[in-house]
């Protein structure tokens, strides 16, 4: 889903002939900077920031590096991987991705900046702060791991941006944030252009204090067909006898599967 999210708002920028150079903090073994490389046009740069095999600069993110992406991740395989399916590698920096704080990325020349690093509060708050520097006017930030159970510090930092930094949601998936802090309004055209639904996907309009904010996600399986009586039974019962007899047709399920041991 967020890589058909990726592809329709990085085509939709260069149809409308936006420029500026794309941004990645946090890259592993290059999955999305992968994707990301595919839609630069001449003359545009992608930097990716990553730790890679480097050891990182405070010990709650080393716990993090050692916990989850320490076993796989080396450079050399993001560089591997990358260059099977782009000619030239971007550009890398292989540090903490607070190093980009010291201006190293010219104020206002990204359209875009995926941030999927650290997911430490305090890390995720300078992230969000890079990429604010970084963004042309109507250019996009894109959040991972905002709502996830283990990561509280992502979501911290996500709606502290919000509502105290000027960052306006556009689009939210299970997994990623899509924000700016420009104007929303053309972003939502070019979300709402296309016929999500269609493709198997859901489409949700919320307001978040008031301003307007799209939601993506899969359309779920149709149920499995019941039969028409047990439907009808289902739905008669209350909701204590529908427990009772789910559980009465689920043994009998069970006690007819050839094989299977009788209670
Ligand atoms: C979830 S992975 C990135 C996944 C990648 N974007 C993808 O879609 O495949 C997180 C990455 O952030 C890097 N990372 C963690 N803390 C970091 C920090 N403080 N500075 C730079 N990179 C960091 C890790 O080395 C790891 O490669």
């Amino acid at each position: 889903m967020d890589q058909e999210a990726f592809g329709h708002l990085l085509a939709a920028q260069n149809a409308a002939g936006t420029t500026g150079d794309i941004l990645e903090l946090g890259s592993y073994l290059g999955r999305s900077a992968v994707l990301l490389g595919d839609h630069l046009r001449p003359g545009q740069r992608l930097t990716v920031c990553d730790l890679f095999d480097s050891e990182a600069g405070d010990a709650d993110n080393a716990a993090e590096m050692t916990m989850s992406y320490r076993a796989s991740l080396t450079r050399s395989g993001f560089e591997a991987n990358y260059l099977a399916f782009h000619p030239e590698l971007p550009t890398i920096v292989q540090a903490p991705t607070s190093v980009l704080a010291d201006g190293r990325v010219p104020d206002g020349s990204c359209r875009f900046v995926h941030i999927d690093a650290s997911h430490l509060y305090e890390h995720v708050a300078g992230d969000i702060e890079v990429a604010r520097r970084a963004l042309s006017g109507n250019g996009l930030v894109v959040l991972d791991d905002y709502r996830s159970e283990h990561t509280p510090g992502v979501s911290a930092a996500v709606w502290q941006a919000v509502f105290t930094g000027g960052l306006r949601p556009v689009l939210l998936t299970p997994m990623k944030f899509y924000g700016m802090w420009g104007d929303p309004e053309p972003v939502r055209r070019v979300l709402l252009a296309r016929d999500w639904r269609a493709e198997g996907f859901t489409v949700d309009e919320d307001t978040i204090a008031g301003a307007p904010v799209l939601r993506l996600n899969n359309a779920l399986r149709p149920a499995a067909r019941r039969s028409g009586a047990r439907r009808l039974l289902l739905d008669l019962l209350p909701p204590v006898a529908t427990r009772s007899v789910r559980r009465a047709l689920g043994a009998l399920r069970t006690w007819r599967r050839p094989g299977a041991q009788r209670a």
